[in-house]
């Protein structure tokens, strides 16, 4: 399946396939960064360059190594190839868009997340010491081809993680793909596994062409969850909960706010937290975090301002909007009854 996303210097074709047919799809130019990880499971070539798995490869260091292994083969007309999960997809794309002043991107995502989330969009960064994706940029790639095969060799809870992405766009932006995931949560063997992940990119790639460089609010309303969710990461130390996991028990807080302040339909929340418990993610708050914490995080969230909290909140299934001046004491009532 197929997708164009449109952007302020051209488009790009986001496409499923094989991993066979990514490989036949490269070429003497192309110059592929992965991890170890998957350089092992998906028997990639020494040829490639392989950093450490996780998000702590996601920093300058790592960065300036992978800048130095393309000055030494790398030329103007070549292309980078972001061969992994997330991590992968925003350092090596941090790389091509700085390097030689911007060379093009192939993003290549083989986590469930990257599918349908990161790989799509543009956005490329490194996280500095004073946060997550600090020094980064708008770099959309030539084109994204994604290996459905990849998935087989998935840690299961990193295809629940993605999963977590997956039910925040039907949440959010289509009532019928979350009504397919609440007869069916998805799964590795899933025969409609392809035309979900297609969906979603699909839904992503509209609110991205509607807002490439984050300026009008609408790109925010991908945030569902995250508001709560990047608190519970950070009060964690990012040790805790996966991304998605801890997305997943913010997209239950939120929708129970949304609830609370008048701006969600009743029951959008049990409905929530019941589908994603069937997928197999947590719903609940994890134990001993302070609630202070939480909300001191989020008055660091990008999207609060000097009125109060911001978050991107669910009218009914399939639509949401950003809403802002949100009182801590709200927030505050709905985490301190989780
Ligand atoms: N640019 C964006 O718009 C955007 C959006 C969302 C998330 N992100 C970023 O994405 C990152 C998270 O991505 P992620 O969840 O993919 O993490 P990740 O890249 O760390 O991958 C998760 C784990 O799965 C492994 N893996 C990936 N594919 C595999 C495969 N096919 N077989 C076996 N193992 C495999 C990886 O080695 C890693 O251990 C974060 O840094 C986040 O900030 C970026
Ligand atoms: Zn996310």
């Amino acid at each position: 399946m197929k997708t164009t996303v449109r952007h302020s210097r051209g488009e790009y074709v986001v496409e499923t396939t094989t991993l066979a047919g990514v490989l036949a799809a490269l070429g003497a130019e192309d110059f592929v960064v992965t991890d170890t990880n998957v350089q092992g499971a998906l028997g990639l070539g020494p040829e490639c360059f392989a950093v450490e798995p996780g998000e702590r490869s996601k920093c300058l260091a790592t960065y300036g190594s992978v800048m130095e292994w393309l000055a030494d083969r790398a030329t103007r007309g070549s292309r980078v190839v972001a061969f992994g999960g997330g991590v992968v997809g925003d350092l090596a794309g941090f790389a091509a868009a700085t390097y030689m002043r911007g060379v093009a991107c192939l993003q290549v995502p083989t986590s469930l997340l990257a599918m349908v989330d990161s790989s799509v969009g543009g956005k490329v960064a490194v996280d500095l010491a004073a946060g997550k994706n600090l020094a980064g940029a708008f770099w959309p790639p030539e084109r994204v081809l994604v290996p459905m095969d990849a998935l087989a060799t998935l840690p299961d809870r990193e295809f629940a993680n993605g999963a977590a992405e997956v039910w925040k766009s039907g949440a959010i932006l289509d009532r019928g793909l979350l009504e397919r995931l609440e007869a069916r949560p998805i799964s590795k063997q899933d025969e409609g596994l392809e035309w979900v992940i297609s969906r979603c990119i699909e839904l992503k790639a509209a609110v991205v062409e509607e807002d490439e460089f984050e300026t009008t609010g609408r790109r925010a309303v991908l945030n569902f969850g995250h508001t709560v969710g990047h608190a519970i990461e950070q009060a964690q130390g990012y040790c805790g909960l996966l991304h998605g996991e801890a997305v997943a028990v913010g997209m239950v807080a939120e929708a129970r706010l949304g609830e609370a302040i008048g701006e969600t339909v009743a029951g959008t929340a049990e409905r929530l937290r019941a589908g994603l418990a069937s997928q197999g993610l947590p719903t609940a708050l994890p134990k001993g975090l302070a609630w202070e914490t939480l909300v001191g995080a989020m008055r660091r969230d990008k999207k609060a301002a000097r009125n109060g909290l911001a978050f991107s909140l669910v009218s009914e299934i399939g639509t949401c909007r950003l809403v802002t001046g949100v009182e801590e004491s709200d927030v505050r009532r709905v985490l301190e009854a989780m």
